[in-house]
């Protein structure tokens, strides 16, 4: 099949699973399904309380100018220094910004750093600006207060960016869905969503005994995400696999689709049919964790994991027409990436495409290993063993926890689907179900 040809196939494969999933979505929130939705309500119906409470508390009680900031002083008592090249920046009238679009028209190369108030004037629990450029700016004292500098106001944009991760070990115990209520259900869907984020795993059950199963659950949420596998992939010991994964070989713990630069956010891992007597066993542990105890009982080997780049491969052919007919992928990132607070944003392990190539000195090259290692020996040594019931289907953070499996007979009928969705729409559906639910404070 040409590229153009499997582009288009994918596409329509794409549509079709969306198309029901549309028949399949919304079919009205039912009252109460159980203990989780009970408290959600809980917390919305708190949470509109304190909305009503609040309302008008959290206007501007004064402003008065600094040097480089405004001074507000807010009705509820709390205060914030706010830069007047922000204040400039975010000025919401017209000419600065689209209010349909919600975005920001005046351009950066307008903007003068050095900008500052000549006039401040508190009208109608906001404040009004003129500026040294002879702009003038009004703002609402409910906006400024949600964007104060303060660290309470920060932390809860925060929230609603990303929950927290709650970093597990052996004694974890998954938190159970139902397939069925996930899909009909979206109070129940937003407390997966929210366990997804913190927890980084969940196990959905009953799931139905259809390879797109998985796909048609992310459909529910938002976009499949598709590799040059397709959309999903029978994991099954394949003639002539593609993959080492699609055989009945053990795999040790891993990510899946290392060989991406964006790897996807959430796999989908449906137990469609699992072997009967010994093998296919599954292991899971939580990459984070495994790596904040490297961090603290081995700095060294941390620092090596977290600042070399390896590079993972995966060249090949189809074996269904849902796949790239030739695929050549090379990424390039360290074991464990750092965001810009050091904390670890990225596990990326896996031994089956990690690459033979190594940009690395030979002197430095053993060190590598040694820490590749010990932090393989903290993953299993923290570990949950398990074997996946045909209708289970594990929902995993990919870029956090990781994964294997126990080796199997070969003729073995063993089936797993594999499937994605990314981070930034498993997100998205989140804070939207939490605007619908009224329970946008979640912590
Ligand atoms: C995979 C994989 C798990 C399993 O295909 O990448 O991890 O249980 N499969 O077969
Ligand atoms: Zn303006
Ligand atoms: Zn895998």
């Amino acid at each position: 099949m040409s590229t153009l040809r499997y582009s288009r196939a994918l596409i329509a494969g794409a549509t079709v699973l969306r198309n029901v999933a549309r028949q399949q979505a919304r079919p009205g929130c039912r009252a109460s399904i159980g203990r989780r939705s009970v408290s959600l309500a809980a917390t919305a119906r708190q949470q509109a309380e304190v909305k009503e409470a609040n309302k008008g508390s959290r206007t501007v009680a004064s402003a008065t100018k600094d040097i480089e900031t405004l001074h507000v002083q807010f009705t509820d008592g709390s205060s914030s220094e706010m830069p007047y090249v922000w204040l400039r920046d975010n000025c919401q009238c017209d000419q600065c910004f689209s209010d349909g679009a919600l975005g920001r028209k005046l351009l950066m190369q307008d903007i003068d750093v050095d900008v500052h108030a000549v006039g401040v004037k508190e009208s109608a629990g906001g404040v009004t600006l003129d500026w040294s450029d002879g702009h003038k700016s009004a703002f609402d004292g409910e906006w400024l207060h949600e964007r104060a500098f303060s660290p309470t106001a920060r932390a809860r944009r925060r929230n609603q960016f990303a929950f927290a991760k709650e970093p597990w070990g052996a004694d974890h115990t998954m938190a159970e869905y139902d397939y069925n209520t996930l899909m009909k259900d979206d109070k129940v869907l937003l407390d997966w969503l929210i366990t997804m984020e913190k927890k980084g795993s969940a196990m959905v059950k009953n799931a139905p005994d259809r390879d797109i199963a998985g796909p048609e659950l992310i459909e529910h949420i938002a976009y499949v995400k598709p590799s040059h596998y397709g959309p999903h992939s029978p994991v099954i010991n394949r003639p002539n696999s593609n993959n080492v994964a699609f055989t009945n070989a053990k795999l040790g713990m891993h990510n899946d689709l290392a060989q991406y630069e964006h790897m996807p956010g959430i796999i989908f891992i449906h137990c469609v049919k699992q072997h009967i007597g010994t093998g296919g066993e599954s292991v899971v542990s939580d990459g984070l964790f495994a790596a904040e105890i490297l961090r603290k009982t081995n700095p060294e080997a941390f620092n090596i994991l977290t600042s070399t780049d390896a590079y993972f491969w995966d060249k090949g052919h189809a074996n269904y027409s849902w796949e790239m007919p030739e695929f050549y992928k090379i990424s390039r990132h360290p074991i464990l990436t750092l965001n810009s607070n050091k904390e670890v944003c990225r596990v990326s392990v896996n031994n089956a495409v990690r690459d033979s190539y190594l940009d690395l000195p030979a002197h430095r090259v053993k060190e590598f290993y040694a820490a590749m290692k010990l932090y393989n020996d903290i993953l299993y040594d923290n570990s949950l063993s398990f074997k996946m019931d045909t209708g289970d289907m594990m929902t995993l953070d990919n870029v956090r926890c990781l994964h294997g499996r126990e080796g199997y007979e070969a003729f073995s009928e063993r089936h797993i689907e594999s499937s994605y969705l990314d981070w930034d729409e498993a997100r998205c559906r989140r804070r939207r179900l939490q605007e619908e639910f009224g329970v946008a404070d979640l912590k």
